[in-house]
Formats: C-alpha cells, sequence, structure tokens
C-alpha cells in the first residue's frame, strides 16, 4: 500500500463479505422453497427472500467496485483520497440505506420491479450516496498527478453506471413503459458499464501480476470497450421480444446480442495471453488464479449461456424460467462475484503487510466455490429445461410442473453448501489478515 487512505477500500470489502453472506442465506431460504420446504413462509415468503437475495448481491457487488476504487484511484492518480472521512461517512450511509431497505420487503415497503425494489424515497437516498462516492473518486483524479487509462475506464464505468440508475427512477404507470426502461438499468449495468469496470479492475490487477508492460495491457482495453458498446447497447432488445414493443427489436436484440460473448472472449483471451507473456513472479499466486478465473468464468456464464438464450426462437421457450437462473448465476458470479474477490486477494496483504496468501484455505476457498457455483448452474440448467419442457411445450400448470422439478434442487442445495463452504473459508482467510495496519506502508507491494 502507498498511500495512507487506500485503507477505505478494506472496510467497503468487509461490509461486502458481509452482505455476501447474509445472500447466502437467503438463498438457501428459496433452495429449500423449491424441495417442497418452505416453512418460513408466513414471515420471509418466497418473493421477499428472492428481492433480498438479488438486492444484496447488487450491494456486495456495488460496495466490492467502490473498494476496489478506493484502492485502486489513489494507486493510479499518485494521490491521496481527497477526504477520506467523507468516505467513511458514505460507506456507513450505504450500509445504512441497504439495512432499511432489506428490512422494508420483509414489510411489503418495496415495488415489484425485479432488481430495482427499492422504494423511491430511498432512492434518492441511493444517488446521493453515489454521488458522494463519484465526488471523492473524480476530485482525487483530478488533483492526482496521473490520469491513465486503467484509471479512466474505471472511473467512466462507475459515472456511466450512476447515470444509468436515472432511467429506474422514473415514474410509468404503464407496464411495457416501466419494463422498457428498467432494462436501461439492469442489462445496460450488467452487459454494458459494469464490463469496463471490470475492464479497469482486471487491467490493474493484470498490470500488477504479471508485469506486463502498461502500453500492452490498456491498449486492450479499447478493443474490450469498443466491443462492449458495439455489441451491449443494441443488445438490450433481447430483452424487448415479448413486452408489448415493436417487432424491430426481435431483429435487432437476436443480432447484437448473439455478439456480446465477443466482449466477453477478447476479456477472456486478454488475461490468458498476458498471463502467458508475464514474468509469473509475483508471489501472490491466489490472486492471480481469481483474475485469470474472472475473465474464463464470466466468458462461460455470461458469454456461452447468454448466448445459449439470447435468440428470439429460443426465448420464446425459455424466458423467465430457471434457465434464466442459471445464466444469471455463473454470470453474476463469474464476473462480478469474482472480479470482487480477486481484487480483495490482491489487496489484502498490501493493505495489513501480512502476506499470508500461501494457505491451504486459501486454495480450497476458490476451488470449492467454483466447482461448487458450475455444480449450482448445472443443477438450475437441468431444472429449467425440464420446466421449459413440461410447462411450455406439455402445457402442464405452473405450480404442478415445480413439484415435478423438486428433485434437482436437492442437488442444487448439496452443490450450495460446497459452494457456502467454499466462502466460508474465503472469509476465514479474511478475518485472518486482521485490520489494515501503518507498517502496511512501507511494505512492497
Ligand atoms: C456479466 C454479464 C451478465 C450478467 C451478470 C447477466 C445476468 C442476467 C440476469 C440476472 C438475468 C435475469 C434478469 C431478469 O430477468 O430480471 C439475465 C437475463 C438474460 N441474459 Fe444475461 N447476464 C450477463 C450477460 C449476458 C450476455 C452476454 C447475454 C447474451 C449473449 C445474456 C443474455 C440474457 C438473456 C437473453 C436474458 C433474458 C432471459 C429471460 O428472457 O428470462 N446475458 N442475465
Ligand atoms: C448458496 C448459494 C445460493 C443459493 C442456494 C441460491 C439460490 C437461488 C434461488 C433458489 C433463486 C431463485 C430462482 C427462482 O426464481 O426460482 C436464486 C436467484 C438468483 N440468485 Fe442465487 N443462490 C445462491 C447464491 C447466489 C450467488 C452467489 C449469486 C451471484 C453471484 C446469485 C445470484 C442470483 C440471481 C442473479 C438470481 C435471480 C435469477 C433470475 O433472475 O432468474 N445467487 N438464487
Ligand atoms: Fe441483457
Amino acid at each position: 500500500m502507498k498511500y495512507n487512505s487506500q485503507k477505505v477500500a478494506y472496510w467497503f470489502f468487509a461490509l461486502s463479505m458481509l452482505l455476501l453472506t447474509l445472500q447466502i442465506i437467503y438463498g438457501f431460504i428459496m433452495a429449500f422453497a423449491h424441495m417442497g420446504y418452505d416453512g418460513l413462509h408466513e414471515i420471509i415468503a418466497f418473493n421477499t427472500a428472492r428481492a433480498v437475495h438479488t438486492n444484496l448481491l447488487v450491494v456486495w457487488i456495488l460496495s466490492g467496485f467502490m473498494g476496489a476504487a478506493y484502492y485502486i484511484i489513489p494507486e493510479e492518480a499518485e494521490h491521496e483520497l481527497v477526504n477520506v472521512k467523507l468516505a467513511y461517512i458514505q460507506l456507513i450511509t450505504l450500509a445504512l440505506v441497504g439495512v432499511v431497505a432489506i428490512i422494508g420487503y420483509h414489510f411489503n415497503y418495496w415495488e415489484g420491479r425485479k432488481f430495482l425494489e427499492i422504494p423511491r424515497p430511498l432512492d434518492f437516498l441511493v444517488v446521493i450516496n453515489v454521488l458522494t462516492f463519484l465526488g471523492i473518486i473524480v476530485a482525487t483524479l483530478y488533483k492526482g498527478k496521473k490520469r491513465t487509462t486503467t484509471s479512466l475506464v474505471l472511473t467512466m464505468g462507475l459515472v456511466f453506471a450512476a447515470l444509468l440508475y436515472l432511467p429506474g427512477m422514473i415514474w410509468f404507470d404503464n407496464q411495457t413503459m416501466d419494463s422498457f426502461f428498467r432494462w436501461w438499468v439492469v442489462h445496460l449495468w450488467v452487459e454494458g458499464v459494469w464490463e469496463l469496470i471490470m475492464g479497469g479492475i482486471l487491467a490493474f490487477l493484470l498490470i500488477k501480476i504479471t508485469g506486463v508492460d502498461r502500453e500492452v495491457i490498456e491498449k486492450w482495453l479499447y478493443v474490450i470497450v469498443g466491443l462492449t458498446f458495439i455489441s451491449g447497447i443494441l443488445g438490450t432488445g433481447h430483452h424487448y421480444y415479448y413486452i408489448g414493443v415493436g417487432k424491430v427489436w426481435l431483429i435487432v436484440g437476436g443480432i447484437f446480442s448473439a455478439l456480446e460473448p465477443l466482449a466477453f472472449l477478447a476479456m477472456a483471451l486478454f488475461a490468458v495471453s498476458m498471463y502467458r507473456k508475464g514474468e509469473k513472479k509475483h508471489p501472490n499466486k491466489i490472486a492471480l488464479s481469481w483474475t485469470l478465473g474472472t475473465a474464463i468464468t464470466s466468458f462461460v456464464g455470461a458469454g456461452l449461456l447468454g448466448l445459449a438464450h439470447t435468440l428470439p426462437q429460443v426465448n420464446m421457450y425459455t424466458h423467465g424460467t430457471l434457465v434464466t437462473a442459471m445464466h444469471g448465476h455463473l454470470a453474476f458470479w463469474g464476473a462480478y462475484g469474482m472480479i470482487v474477490f480477486a481484487i480483495i486477494s490482491y489487496t489484502l496483504p498490501n493493505l495489513t503487510g501480512r502476506k499470508l496468501y500461501d494457505s491451504t484455505s486459501g486454495l480450497l476457498a476458490f476451488w470449492l466455490s467454483n466447482i461448487g457455483m458450475l455444480g449450482m448452474t448445472v443443477a438450475f440448467g437441468v431444472a429449467g429445461v425440464a420446466q421449459v419442457y413440461l410447462e411450455r411445450k406439455m402445457g402442464m400448470d405452473f405450480g404442478d410442473v415445480q413439484k415435478e422439478i423438486e428433485v434437482h434442487f436437492v442437488v442444487l442445495a448439496v452443490c450450495a453448501t460446497m459452494f457456502a463452504t467454499g466462502i466460508g473459508y474465503y472469509i476465514y482467510e479474511f478475518i485472518k489478515y486482521g485490520t489494515p495496519s501503518k507498517e502496511a506502508l512501507q511494505t512492497k507491494n
């Protein structure tokens, strides 16, 4: 760690781990409900658990991104964060808004819009919070000595992500209009600007870990940004097939979204080729595994499994089924979960000054979580295909089909236990490192 203010990152990562733990608990509640054991129904109904599960996901990832930015920007710009106190206030208010929202969901204080359930009054608090965060990041970049491509791509991703939150706040009393703009947030986040954030963090990690020249690595970033925008913007059309808008989206959405995997492929090729070119001398091997793992798993989960249901002819059958959950899990985990884990694994030794990266629990965390998540993906996929066949081909009733596919959720729960054990090991490591120390300022990264 070079700058004292980078320590802020640690606390955002800690919040991230806490929220992930809660997300997993709600995941299990749903897995059991799918198996037919819905004992908590009166207190936590399935729809509540689902909203809590997905919202916690978004917040732990965002908290991870914010931590990443608070670490990366001072280092890249060669300047302390402009206001550390404000950064801590931003952390605490982020956690508070999150807690109020989650508690509110249990008392039906929410909007029934998938992923954007947060009620409007709280939305405004989110906006203020994110503006504070961006203010600190942009001011630090502005005052800093250097503005690298990596830091600019990361900041651009964060600023666009904030701007794209706004279309989700417009009020419509028309379902189609509401849905149309809801996707500007959900789709253009994960298949647009978050990819820039991911690309920025990936580039930073590769520069640090592989030792390859910055110029070479940053050239790739242009390719990734270009491919993302060319395919992702009009690719939004893959959510417009059957929501009540014009038929033109069948063609536009089909063609452009089918091109989206190229950006993920570029990222995977980028990471692997930089690794092969590099010196392979950096001792933090586990951070390297998470970094390469991100690039590869996101290509499979987002690129290939996205492609699997993106054409209108296929999506007509699979829309809104467990096939979507299959893709949603591996894509979110592979791209955004793993990149957060990668930056945490890289920064913890630097923030705390304790180089504990060569450990068995670190390896167990990596393999158990990833194999567990792959297993979960397969379980969702098999359940999804069975659901599509019985419900959409055979015409069976939704509820009857859910009974038929209960057995697949036993497999899901077994794999989810493996995944959760891996996460347990990761959090154990996180705690073992301890909190940031002054001595860390002197240690070499
Ligand atoms: C990291 C990137 C990605 C993430 C995190 C992600 C995640 C998700 C999630 C959570 C959903 C469910 C959304 C909802 O119903 O509210 C979804 C839907 C969908 N995704 Fe992705 N996705 C990613 C990339 C892609 C890519 C690259 C493609 C296409 C090649 C794709 C194709 C689809 C399609 C077609 C749907 C709609 C499914 C339906 O009709 O039910 N996704 N994605
Ligand atoms: C122990 C771990 C987990 C279990 C048991 C679990 C289980 C579930 C279940 C049962 C659903 C609802 C599916 C339905 O609508 O019927 C769900 C939704 C979802 N989960 Fe998980 N989950 C876990 C961890 C995760 C993680 C780590 C992520 C992301 C990194 C994640 C992302 C999602 C997403 C995006 C959805 C919404 C999918 C969609 O829109 O179709 N889950 N999860
Ligand atoms: Fe999409």
